[in-house]
């Protein structure tokens, strides 16, 4: 076979056979394929889309790239959660450790930063000594010993995704439902979860703005995690403002340890709550529940959970205890040009900001400063005065802060009359 014929069927818009999604994988995979084909065949597949039948073949060729982990829990199924990506979405720190307190076996493998969006991790690897590429024992000891562990793609497991997702992340192929379910779903079933909550991201700072769209998308997700025998359901949820305050990787490390200590912004509680309740639901634990959740949140036991993990992924876990983690060098304060109320926020623009700074990458290459990013103050419909602080900037050497600014400026509308702010969960799909 060859990669040129398959970028030309899907540059007409043929549908690709099993054979040729199976070859194109597998040849990428062993560098038969060079980035420069395989990102025309993802630009390709951008513009002409994957149907049905093409998603489920590229998910099951990706989860074949590599092996897969099984589980026997002591009590009900592996179960996970995974979010379509957003801004500022520091959830999954925060949710592992904690259902796993309650009870519950989550062998998380994420992602890095997406396009405009961050990763789980980046933002774990901003800790430092931190190591998410584990070896299948070490992934193991750690899920038996605390629950959970949370690792990355490697070569042996899903390399198909760990290198299609740098190379999508690179070349502006990421926001196709086809390759983003393929991507997902491709991590939770090699990973070995049977049981899989997805949070949809809906609005300015997800890959889908439009309810229908993310709907479809979800849609798209559950039938193919059907397919693979994993129970599934999907919640949309908005992003039209970040998650919480922090965007930018230890900003967020040391947000999700406020949420673990009882407190922390009251969106990112909540929807903490709202996915672990329905990750102990679909993992058959009946008894525990949203009250359990609560009060393992409140007393301490989910901190000390992550905070275990840190320390068994060879993290410096006292120093995130004591609050030492790095800070920026630098801190520029963007306050509003008018009196009024936030009507909106461009968060796609706020997610390109933080990269501007080097909370994320442009390129392949690219660094990140993990101590970048940004806070953001103030919430849709909050009041706001002329020269009142609504967001920082956190940067340091080789930020463009110039370019950061600009985007945060344009990404703020204010209004003169109060408006409400869009509901935190829009839908669930169960
Ligand atoms: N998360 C992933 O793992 N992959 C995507 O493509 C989008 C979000």
């Amino acid at each position: 076979m060859r990669i040129l014929d398959l970028i030309e069927a899907k540059k007409i818009g043929r549908a690709l056979s099993s054979e040729e999604i199976r070859w194109a994988v597998g040849a990428y995979i062993r560098g038969d394929v060079p980035d420069y084909q395989m990102a025309a065949l993802l630009m390709a597949i951008r513009w002409r889309g994957l149907d049905a039948s093409e998603a489920a073949l590229l998910t099951r060729a990706m989860v074949d790239s590599g092996d897969s982990y099984t589980w026997t829990p002591p009590t009900g199924l592996a179960v996970d959660k995974h979010s379509t990506g957003g801004v500022g979405d520091k959830v999954s720190l925060i949710l592992a450790p904690l259902v796993a307190a309650a009870g519950a076996t989550i062998p998380m493998i994420s992602g890095r930063g997406l396009g405009h969006t961050g990763g789980t991790l980046d933002k774990l690897e901003s800790i430092p000594g931190l190591r998410t590429t584990l070896s299948a024992a070490r992934f193991r000891a750690v899920v038996e010993k605390l629950g959970f562990a949370m690792g990355a793609q490697t070569e042996a497991l899903v390399p198909a995704d760990r290198l299609l997702y740098a190379l999508r992340d690179a070349t502006g192929t990421v926001d196709d439902s086809g390759l983003i379910t393929a991507s997902i779903l491709s991590k939770k079933i090699a990973e070995g979860a049977r049981a899989l909550v997805l949070d949809v991201k809906v609005g300015s700072g997800a890959f889908f703005a439009d309810l229908e769209a993310a709907r479809a998308l979800a849609t798209r997700l559950r039938a193919v995690a059907s397919e693979s025998h994993v129970a599934c359901s999907a919640l949309i949820t908005d992003m039209n403002q970040p998650l919480g305050c922090a965007i930018g990787n230890t900003l967020e490390v040391e947000e999700s340890m406020q949420c673990l200590s009882g407190g922390g912004p009251d969106d990112l509680r909540e929807l903490v709550l709202v996915l672990g309740a329905e990750m102990l639901r679909l993992a058959g634990l009946a008894g525990e529940g949203r009250a359990r959740l609560e009060q393992l949140l409140d007393d301490g036991s989910a901190r000390e959970r992550f905070l275990a993990m840190v320390e068994a992924q060879g993290g410096d876990a006292g120093r995130v205890d004591r609050g030492g983690l790095p800070r920026a060098a630098s801190r520029t304060s963007v306050t509003a040009a008018t009196d009024g109320y936030i009507a909106a926020i461009d968060c796609r623009a706020l997610g390109l900001a933080a990269i501007a700074l080097r909370a994320g990458r442009d390129t392949l290459d690219d660094v990140i400063d993990p101590t970048a990013g940004l806070i953001v103050d103030k919430r849709l419909g909050d009041e706001v005065r002329t020269g009142e602080e609504w967001l920082s900037l956190h940067h340091g050497a080789g930020a463009d802060v110039d370019r950061a600014l600009n985007l945060v400026h344009a990404a703020l509308t204010i209004s003169d009359d109060p408006l409400e702010a869009p509901p935190l969960i829009h839908e669930h799909i169960r």
